[in-house]
């Protein structure tokens, strides 16, 4: 490692009414001496930052710290005791990921302050400062006059330097699945989007956004809001000031407590971060989210965490076709039915199948106050022989994926996780899909506060030691945690496909999926489900449908990056479409990843070379305009020539006139070809290219 002293200096600025101590302003830059930031204590003593980016400024200067219960707040009045600075530069490798080597390269400064006051309470302050943005903590350590903190505030200010466009949700205490606003700042009116027909719980207390959140300033530079590392703390969403373009953490609270976080000191908290790009591609290849988390704690987990294709027993009852609870007399999930998608699966290279609605119980769980004991997750029906099933799909190559359906009756569901992912163990069964539909029990909590974020991670930790991976529905955000525990294989958190089935609101619009890509998919992965064909679905829902086109379908699988990737529709919907064969040949797992164009809200497109093999994939979605774009693949290896089958829209394709026209063709493609596509109003295309000498 080697330590760049030109981008951390000490700067000595003479303020005429300040002490020595609070006019020392601090810098330190980036590797590549893009970004800076600079650490300031206001006159008052007030720990203050700002960020330049090429030396202006992108974050003006904002305050940081705490409001206390029954404890003076940790505010002002503060000193600097020490600060050290240091250069960390290392690579590490994705067990499975978008890529395989991440470069983790950042100068960071520890800022440690005291109280000048009687009480000489401690609060470090650590930032990191990386090519592609920053990140911040509060470290609380060890001290005398301060043992356990009861925090009804941070106050972490992002002060911005003017109206810019935002992509932004409602800073939801209990769900993420909203659609995306396109404002200026100035226009954020989260509280209005407070009632939401289509869920089952939302709570809306504040005007304030969820992370990420992303911005584009009016020179084009492009910022996301997140954070790293969510472990044993509150999730944060950022209160939004209209009137003087300022966001300050929101921490989510519960209607049991009047503090949003109870800690133990020493401790720190999660990172704040920001990241910063021209390109708005470059926030997708950012990698500064897991970069910010601790390293692998589980060691190899290639034996039981496998990056997988899977169907499922799951779209059909979204239809309304089957049913979870067998009390309808449409049981989806029959042993017959498993071995049929296990057949179709098998003969089809994909490696899983989900079966939802298997164990008793979902006779009661939607509209059910008392959910808690309703769920066992070791019952099947009785017209669903599990062992049969998991050794039938053993037999043939394909793995079951558990459903713990939890319906957020957390108490039961964290004395059952023993039990149950001991069952998965014994039958070989390696990964499971959660879901906390509904208010959570225990009464008063919300999914997104720290007694939440603590269910969610106890389980994936509890869940490793039975060789169990875990995909959750209604989670806690993606805050990298992958890093540390790659059983983390992926999430819900957003407006899924799901929605497209039952929303009274006309399902996600074409433009959903171009805003998630540069927002909510910087945090992690996500099971977003695509590759429904049947568009439509006329036959069982008249009044919903997909609003893209199918070649905008296929791209998804390369567009929305999971290790896990669903074939979510029915499986006849399959049979038969030549288009399928892109989903038979996909990849789950890659060597590299490249954003080849995009902006945010309009189109996107990415393509992905395959771990297992010399493989490339390419996906392309546009919003609800037709597009025209050019594609250079320069990116090929060089002397290689490629057999490419390119699916694209058909020449009269549009998500809602004609959205299952689709012209497949092949073609030669090297690292010198051009080629000229056209997108439909919500299409898109994707391309296999396989090396062919
Ligand atoms: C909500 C999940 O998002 C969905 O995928 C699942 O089918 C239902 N809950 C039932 O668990
Ligand atoms: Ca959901």
């Amino acid at each position: 490692m080697k330590y760049i002293q030109l981008s951390i200096l000490i700067v000595t600025v003479l303020f005429s009414s300040c002490t020595k101590k609070q006019a020392q302003k601090i810098v330190v830059a980036s590797p590549d001496s893009s970004i800076e930031i600079q650490f300031i204590l206001s006159e008052k003593g007030e720990p203050t930052y700002w960020v330049n980016y090429k030396k202006d400024k992108v974050i003006k200067p904002s305050t940081l710290g705490f409001n206390l219960k029954e404890l003076p707040s940790l505010m002002e009045g503060f000193e600097i005791v020490n600060s050290t600075t240091r250069n960390f530069n290392e690579t590490w490798q994705m067990p499975w990921g978008e890529q395989i080597d991440v470069v983790n390269n950042y100068n960071e400064l520890k800022v440690e302050l005291q109280e000048s006051s009687k009480l000489e309470r401690k609060l470090n302050i650590i930032f990191r400062v990386f090519n592609d943005g920053i990140g911040f903590r509060y470290e609380f350590p060890e001290q005398e006059n301060l043992s356990k903190v009861f925090i009804t505030d941070e106050n972490t200010q992002f002060n911005l330097t003017g109206d810019h466009k935002v992509w932004w949700t409602p800073g939801d205490w209990d769900i993420y699945e909203h659609l995306f606003n396109t404002t200026k700042f100035s226009k954020i009116d989260a509280l209005s989007k407070a009632n939401h027909p289509n869920l089952g719980q939302t709570y809306i207390p504040e005007n304030a956004v969820n992370t990420p959140v992303t911005m584009k300033t009016a020179s084009g530079l492009h910022l996301s809001f997140h954070e790293a590392a969510l472990v044993d703390y509150a999730d944060m969403t950022l209160k939004v000031d209209t009137t003087n373009f300022t966001m300050i953490s929101g921490l989510v609270g519960s209607a049991n407590n009047d503090y949003k976080v109870v800690r133990t000191v020493p401790f720190e908290t999660p990172w704040r971060t920001i990241q910063i790009a021209e390109k708005a591609g470059d926030l997708i290849e950012s990698k500064l989210i897991v970069n910010l988390n601790a390293p692998n704690k589980l060691g190899d987990v290639s034996s039981w965490v496998k990056p997988t294709k899977y169907t499922g027993i799951w779209w059909e009852m979204h239809l309304g076709k089957s049913s979870w609870d067998m009390a309808s007399e449409k049981h989806g999930a029959t042993t017959k039915n498993a071995k049929a998608f296990i057949d179709f699966s098998a003969k089809n290279n994909i490696g899983a199948v989900l079966v939802e609605g298997w164990n008793t119980g979902w006779e009661h769980w939607i509209g059910f106050e008392d959910r808690e004991g309703v769920f066992d997750f070791v019952t099947p029906y009785p017209d669903y022989d599990l062992k049969e099933v998991v050794r039938y799909g053993k037999e043939k190559g394909v793995e079951i994926i558990m459903h713990h359906e939890t319906s957020a009756a957390t108490q039961t569901y964290e004395k059952q996780q023993d039990t149950a992912y001991a069952l998965m163990q014994s039958l070989g069964i390696h990964a499971v899909k959660t879901g906390y539909v509904g208010k959570i029990l225990p009464k008063g909590e919300y999914h997104h506060g720290q007694y939440m974020v603590n269910q969610y991670n106890n389980a994936v930790i509890k869940a490793a030691k039975y060789q169990v991976a875990i995909n959750a529905h209604e989670p806690i955000k993606d805050t990298g945690l992958r890093r540390t525990y790659p059983n983390t294989i992926s999430r819900e958190g957003l407006r899924g496909q799901e929605f497209n089935a039952w929303a009274t609101d006309g399902g996600n619009p074409a433009e959903h999926l171009p805003i998630v890509a540069f927002t909510r998919m910087l945090a992690g992965p996500i099971d977003y489900t695509p590759g429904i064909f049947d568009i439509k679905f006329d036959k069982w829902k008249a009044e919903n449908q997909v609003n893209t086109t199918i070649a905008q379908q296929l791209a998804l699988y390369v567009v929305i990056y999971s290790p896990i990737q669903m074939a979510a529709d029915l499986i006849e919907n399959y049979e038969g479409n030549p288009a399928f064969q892109f989903i038979k040949d996909v990849g789950v797992d890659w060597q590299q990843t490249k954003v080849l164009n995009g902006e945010v809200g309009d189109f996107v497109t990415i393509a992905r070379k395959e771990r297992a093999s010399e493989k490339w994939f390419v996906g392309g979605i546009t919003d609800g305009n037709a597009r025209e774009m050019v594609l250079d693949f320069s990116f090929l290896s060089p002397e290689t020539t490629y057999e490419a089958i390119i699916y694209e829209d058909g020449i009269d394709a549009d998500w809602d006139k004609n959205p299952t026209s689709v012209n497949i063709k092949k073609q030669e493609i090297t690292n010198k070809s051009i080629l000229k596509m056209k997108l439909a109003p919500g299409g898109g295309f994707a391309i296999s290219l396989k090396p062919i000498n």
